[in-house]
């Protein structure tokens, strides 16, 4: 007798056990790691490929709703200016890592991985380097102050530096920037050098747009980065930055082929700033917005086919806070999030494409 209570008390026991696990499940649970399992970061993991988008710092402050789609789409972030040169160091003897420190934050407490972004450009300068009339030897000692500074701050943080971005110029020679004027063309080496001993785990970029698929521009980053390896500079890969329109995205084809032939010189690829403006197209919005998903879906999918290709970083993710319509002065919708954070075709197109067996 008393076993049978025993035992009937342990049946309604597990009987209630199971039904609570079941609602629980049925409920609440799903909803949210339906989400989660599905997301461009869960996706992106099962094809051990990173996924990342540029972040803006005002609204990672101020808009919740942009660090939940933040976190919850993207394993990796890049800062779209705040670790750029002006930023991190206004004045020749004092940095300033307030704004970055609360990215890279970001990214650590949500578990995402960062991309630098960028040591040596001829842009976002602060006036006291630019106005400095600085000798070779100054320009030397400021460079490498802050390279060991900067990468020694964020030392074992980021993964992955655009240690020069766009060296070559539209004329496809090296541009003539303040770093090629006052200290020759051997500013790109030594940054590498330099970003190198601050931080030997770091995977070192070049970072140029323009050169995605084949072309004299690609042909001239090709040349480029082929002599660094020949001469021994530690430079790890490529950053392809992949600011495109409906009208000139670079056929795929010719895209793989250009990450093939870095993979021939051991160099790895990301993918590093794409956009896709929709402001040269023709059509509906409807169609603007397939077209544009096509392009997304296009890149990607070169992108998972090549074993060098290792990262997948969009300049953004909502349309709210894009460059494009500051930059091309015209209105637009670039990014795979609209305006309200809704999901646009482009962002299922990515989906499904990291959904496909290989
Ligand atoms: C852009 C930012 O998106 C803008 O907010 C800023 O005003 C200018 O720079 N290539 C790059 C990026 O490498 O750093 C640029 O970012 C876009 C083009």
């Amino acid at each position: 007798m008393l076993r049978l209570i025993k035992h009937r008390r342990f049946k309604t026991f597990l009987f209630l056990g199971v039904t609570t696990v079941l609602i629980v499940l049925l409920l609440g649970i799903p909803k949210s790691s339906h989400t989660a399992m599905t997301s461009l970061r869960s996706l992106a993991q099962n094809r051990e490929i990173v996924i990342g988008a540029a972040v803006a710092i005002n609204p990672l402050r101020n808009e919740p709703v942009y660090r939940e789609v933040l976190a919850r789409e993207f394993s990796s972030l890049t800062a779209e200016n705040v670790m750029k040169f002006r930023f991190l160091h206004p004045e020749r003897d004092r940095y300033d890592f307030t704004d970055a420190d609360t990215l890279v934050t970001f990214a650590e407490d949500n578990n995402m991985k960062v991309r630098g972004h960028t040591l040596v450009w001829h842009l976002e300068l602060p006036q006291w380097l630019t106005e400095g009339n600085f000798t070779r030897q100054q320009l030397l000692q400021i460079l490498r102050d802050h390279i060991y500074t900067v990468v020694g701050h964020y030392r074992g943080k980021v993964f992955a530096w655009d240690v020069v971005n766009e060296g070559i110029g539209d004329n496809n020679q090296l541009r003539d920037t303040i770093w090629l004027k006052v200290i020759g063309p051997e500013y790109i080496d030594l940054a590498f050098r330099w970003a190198h001993e601050a931080d030997p785990k770091a995977r070192l970029f070049y970072n140029n747009y323009g050169g995605e698929g084949l072309g004299e521009k690609s042909d001239a980053i090709y040349n480029l980065v082929r002599g660094m390896v020949e001469r021994g500079v530690p430079i790890h890969g490529v950053g392809l930055q992949m600011h495109v329109g409906l009208n000139n995205a670079p056929p795929t084809a010719d895209v793989a082929a250009n990450i093939q032939r870095f993979a021939a010189l051991g160099l790895d690829v990301h993918i590093t700033e794409m956009d896709v403006k929709i402001q040269d197209g023709t059509g509906t919005q409807a169609e603007r917005f397939a077209a544009q998903a096509k392009i997304y879906r296009d890149m990607l999918g070169v992108c998972l086919s090549k074993r060098n290709c290792k990262a997948f970083v969009l300049w953004g993710f909502t349309d709210k806070h894009s460059w494009i319509p500051w930059f091309t002065k015209k209105p637009d919708a670039a990014l795979i999030f609209d305006r309200f954070y809704r999901p646009k075709p482009a962002y299922n197109a990515l989906r499904e494409v990291l959904m496909q067996q290989r």
